[in-house]
């Protein structure tokens, strides 16, 4: 694998674009290739099953373009297929998401903390696991979000029907007095603000960061990093449909491009 190899990122969709920007800015000499794969979006009412099957398939996709590394920018898939995905692929460094639990603990007041996530993500050993690790006899509020995705996909992001939702999703966190809020899809960050907004005083934790310094450190260890003195290029890539897909790139990170099309054809990921 080489140094100027490309980082592969993927997700369901535009989600883990709130880990990309932060790689991206703490990593500017490096390329990177986003993969959305927006046809199967949301993952996360999946089962995990298929979650792990479209996430080994698209490792596959990134991996023939030659990337040196896979970010798994979603923590449906990495709930369901990270451990697969290291197993099947020894040789590839894979970072993945879990849910910022640790953090949380460590910092709250109450004792309460609400965790924001979908489905797919409680489910999996991952999640289990790391409450039993960090939990710490803090009391977790755990919530499903129900069609959150699907309103930052299309780019509402602080609209009245996004509030009115997210207030909903507050009510039992609010009830237990939670101080602190985790964000356990990377779609989620980019409704921060409206969550800040309303949750005032609440401390609300967005991985991302925490993230792109761990995707700096593997590569590191692993004498990966770019060494050249260069502005990283990046290239993005949808499932789904490439108009709508290039104008959320341009709401949400600002990136205007040239984005390509792929399409799934038994179980793979192609051009046409
Ligand atoms: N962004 C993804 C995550 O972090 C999931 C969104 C979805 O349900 O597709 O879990």
């Amino acid at each position: 694998m080489s140094n100027s190899a490309p980082i592969g990122i993927f997700d369901s969709g535009i989600g883990g674009l709130s880990v990309w920007r932060e790689i991206a800015r703490q990593l500017p000499r490096e390329d990177t290739i986003y993969f959305a794969d927006q046809i199967h979006i949301p993952y996360g009412p999946r089962s995990l099953q298929e979650i792990r099957s479209f996430s080994e398939a698209i490792t596959r996709f990134l991996l023939d373009r030659k990337c040196k590394m896979i970010v798994v920018a979603c923590n449906a898939a990495s709930a369901a297929a990270l451990q697969h995905l290291r197993a099947a692929f020894p040789e590839v460094p894979f970072v993945g998401m879990e849910p910022a639990v640790k953090p949380a603990a460590e910092t709250t007041r109450t004792g309460v903390v609400g965790v924001l996530a979908t489905p797919a993500t409680f489910q999996g050993e991952l999640f289990a696991s790391v409450v039993e690790r960090f939990a710490n006899g803090v009391q977790l509020v755990k919530e499903v979000c129900p069609g959150l995705v699907q309103q930052i996909e299309a780019g509402r992001l602080n609209t009245p029907d996004t509030r009115e939702m997210l207030d909903r999703f507050l009510i039992p966190i609010r009830a237990a007095n939670a101080d602190t809020i985790v964000l356990g899809c990377t779609h989620y960050p980019f409704v921060i603000e409206a969550l800040r907004q309303l949750a005032p005083g609440v401390n609300v934790i967005d991985p991302a960061p925490a993230v792109a310094r761990q995707v700096d450190r593997v590569l590191q260890e692993r004498g990966l990093l770019c060494a050249e003195d260069r502005i990283g290029r990046h290239r993005f890539v949808t499932s789904g449909d490439l108009d709508q897909y290039q104008q959320i790139l341009r709401l949400l990170v600002n990136v205007e491009t040239d984005a390509l099309q792929m399409y799934w054809e038994a179980g793979h990921v192609v051009k046409m």
